[in-house]
């Protein structure tokens, strides 16, 4: 840190009183656990969304983020929906994925036709490390072995199926993988059918696949179009239905605007990821994949008007847990599980896909209707009259004028020179 501060910094002493500032008293020391090389915290407010109701059940959801807007259009989608049957939401299943990447150069059929007999050996030498999580009712699901000697030459994947219960399962899954590759080796050595031995057979790496299209959770929102109307900024149902529509027919279509309306997605949905402790990495990128499955990035929700009823909905798959990880360790994701109910993992990616379709359902009706920017300046206003250090009083005089006004840096400090004068 002193290295840090006296190299790339002008005002040293300054500058590690500052870090220093943000260091937490009592849990320094389990926050730099966490990664390699810190030198402090990065803070990012932890917003609440109240009103989320989800199969029946209510929740206020935690979210970590730094952008404005994200937390107020989450809530207002919740909102929303509260008053019109909530979200209903389904976790379709939750298999996880990994894989031995290796070379052969041997016989192809041999390989194939040895493979039962691998998958026992592979089967039994990880038999240990499986016992607990198959106790927990997890373990290994299936294992193949996929030709992929057409892309890559020489190339095969042992490709492997896990449950991985309550946790993200990443450790659990990577360990069996190396496993796996050891006693692949291990087996080509021993065996005489593999009669180059070891030279044959090169493990490239082992290491589980993020895209989990296995594991995989639906929510949707739907209710007749006239219920649409809100008598503010929806006056006609039937209309707004259709125009929303065309935006999401548009998010389908052009990989341009489907980018943006699957990021306004990821907005809700990496805020909860953060605040439970997962990895929201992994979930994003798992994310785009899934919108790419078909080889053109597309938008991530759906919807539909059949027979008057407005159907809108999102299917997303995710790799999350509620143990392991961040989830018990990190004191504010566990505050965060606390305050979902200590959600198990599939009460948690229904959690996460629902949030995820109120802030797309939000962008997406303002974007629709009024324009995001007349939300997005009531915060930039009210962050703007903050630095200037305006007082509560000036603060209410200022909102006023601005009722009908574009906010701007220099116009709101123009308008609290004139009160101030
Ligand atoms: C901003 O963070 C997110 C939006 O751009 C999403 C969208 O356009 O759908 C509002």
């Amino acid at each position: 840190m002193q290295w840090v501060v006296e190299n790339f910094f002008k005002d040293p002493d300054l500058v590690m009183n500052e870090l220093i500032s943000y260091w937490h008293p009592g849990l320094q020391s389990i926050l730099d656990g966490f990664i390699e090389n810190s030198i402090g915290n990065f803070p990012i407010p932890l917003g609440v969304a109240p009103n989320f109701k989800i199969n029946g059940k209510v929740y206020a959801i935690p979210m970590a983020i730094e952008e404005s807007s994200v937390v107020a259009a989450a809530s207002s989608g919740a909102k929303y929906w509260f008053d019109r049957g909530g979200f209903k939401a389904e976790v379709i299943d939750s298999k996880k994925i990994g894989q031995v990447h290796f070379k052969w150069k041997g016989d192809k059929k041999l390989l194939f036709e040895s493979f039962n007999d691998i998958e026992k050996h592979l089967r039994n030498e990880t038999k240990d490390i499986t016992a607990t999580m198959e106790k927990r009712g997890g373990g290994i699901h299936s294992i193949k072995l996929i030709d992929f000697t057409d892309k890559i030459e020489n190339l095969y994947q042992i490709k492997a199926e896990f449950y991985t219960c309550d946790s993200m399962g990443a450790n659990f899954i990577n360990t069996i993988l190396e496993q796996f590759a050891k006693s692949l080796k291990d087996y080509a050595i021993s065996n005489d059918n593999f009669k180059n031995g070891d030279k044959d057979i090169q493990i490239v790496m082992s290491i589980l696949s993020n895209y989990t299209p296995e594991s995989i959770v639906h929510a949707e929102v739907s209710c007749h179009v006239d219920e649409l109307e809100n008598g503010k900024t929806i006056k006609n149902g039937k209309l707004f239905a259709e125009k929303f529509n065309t935006a999401i027919e548009i998010a389908k279509q052009d990989p341009y605007r489907a980018t943006t309306h699957n990021k306004g997605i990821f907005n809700g949905i990496d805020s909860v990821i953060i605040a439970s402790g997962n990895d929201f990495r992994a979930v994003e990128a798992c994310g785009h994949t899934y919108a790419a499955r078909d080889g053109q990035y597309r938008s991530l929700s759906n919807c539909e008007i059949n027979k008057g009823i407005f159907r809108f909905w999102l299917d997303i798959p995710m790799a999350i847990g509620t143990v392991g990880g961040l989830t018990k360790t990190h004191p504010m994701a566990r505050r965060s599980l606390e305050m979902m109910g200590n959600p198990d993992a599939h009460e948690l990616m229904k959690i996460v896909a629902s949030v995820g379709l109120a802030q797309n359902f939000s962008a997406v009706k303002s974007l629709v209707t009024t324009g995001i920017q007349k939300g997005h300046m009531k915060l930039h206003l009210s962050n703007i009259m903050t630095q200037l250090e305006a007082t509560a009083k000036e603060k209410l005089k200022i909102i006023e004028y601005f009722k009908d006004k574009t906010v701007s840096y220099s116009g709101v400090k123009a308008v609290l020179e004139k009160i101030r004068s």
